[in-house]
């Protein structure tokens, strides 16, 4: 029996490194494991939480999906689909939430964040709330109920949503008997060397990222913003600095162990950048042909994902099943 390591990703606009080495390789890197069978999904419907507009759902859904190929998952070996392509999610949702207490919801961090801000803005306490937010850890458990899923890895700002699964799994189970199998919630740690070009953590909401499919020009011009010190060229520098530790991710042992011997010995600022920079590139641009290849191809993208969907409902129906059954629909 293989372990099911099932993980969504909500379809947001462009990745960048700090995606790439927070999230996409570690899931990656699971599906080299024999013994592990991956279920990787396009989290579209939850995003429709936030994203309302038409074409970004259908441009940043295509783009989520080719990013996660081009960075290698492999759609023979992993399940790759679409979790709207999956009604079986939905049933699922609607049945789990009847055994799914209110004040479960009610302690939800996302939802009980909305209502700190409301009352702190002195306004109604659910004011901008849909229903749609309020229920998304009743969806996430479908997700993960449906198939089983041993484990769930995912970032720490998810693990209560972990959590609320294997509460609702326990509900439903005392209720009607084991239908579903507990998950684990496997933590991402954080990589401590996931830093932005300003030398805080790397994130949208800072802006300082590094794109992580964009022209090698345009990575090369990000790599340059990075902000560094005004030390002189033949200066030692030391590696507690934002240049290194960006190096250390796309550079072996070696490689890096001489980098740091060249800062020391004091390599110029200008020419660092250009060192990281093809490091980065060898990295990023076999990944990068096959991103815009795929963009240019969204067709061969909808096959994959179609043939994901089918083998997932197959699945996905014989939980159903069982959970009907158990019901007694
Ligand atoms: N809520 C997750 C996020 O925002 C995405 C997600 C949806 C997910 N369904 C899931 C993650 C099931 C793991 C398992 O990142």
């Amino acid at each position: 029996m293989k372990k099911i390591v099932l993980s969504g990703v909500k379809p947001t606009g462009h990745s960048h490194i700090g995606n790439y080495f927070g999230a996409i390789k570690p899931a990656i890197d699971f599906t080299a494991n024999d013994e592990n069978l991956c279920f990787y999904f396009i989290a579209d419907y939850h995003a429709l939480t936030t994203l309302k507009n038409k074409q970004e759902m259908i441009d940043f859904s295509y783009d989520i999906a080719i990013t996660w190929l081009a960075c290698g998952v492999d759609p023979q070996k992993v399940v790759f689909y679409r979790q709207s392509d999956i009604p079986e999610v939905f049933e699922l949702y609607w049945i789990l939430c009847n055994v799914t207490p209110k004040g479960l919801m009610n302690r939800a961090h996302a939802y009980k964040a909305c209502v700190e801000k409301n009352e702190e803005a002195g306004l109604d306490r659910d004011a901008g709330v849909n229903m749609g937010l309020y229920n998304y850890p009743i969806l996430m458990a479908a997700d993960i109920l449906l198939f089983n899923s041993d484990v769930v890895p995912v970032g720490l700002d998810q693990k209560q949503h972990v959590e609320i699964a294997r509460d609702i799994a326990t509900y439903f189970n005392n209720k009607y008997g084991k239908v579903f199998k507990l998950p684990d919630v496997e933590i991402q740690k954080e990589t401590a060397t996931l830093v932005g070009l300003d030398g805080r953590k790397m994130s949208k909401s800072y802006g300082n990222t590094i794109g992580l499919f964009t022209t090698a020009e345009q990575l090369q011009k990000s790599i340059n913003k990075i902000v560094t010190d005004s030390r002189l060229p033949s200066e030692p520098k030391d590696t507690d600095c934002a240049l290194f530790k960006l190096y250390k991710l796309f550079a072996d042992k070696q490689q890096t162990a001489e980098f740091a011997e060249k800062l020391k010995a004091g390599l110029g600022w200008g020419e660092a950048k250009k060192q990281l920079f093809e490091v980065a590139n060898k990295v990023i641009s076999p990944m990068r042909e096959k991103y815009f290849y795929y963009q240019n191809h969204k067709s061969e993208v909808d096959a994959i994902l179609a043939e994901g969907a089918q083998r997932a409902r197959t699945i996905a129906r014989k939980t159903l099943d069982k959970v009907r059954k158990a019901i007694g629909v």
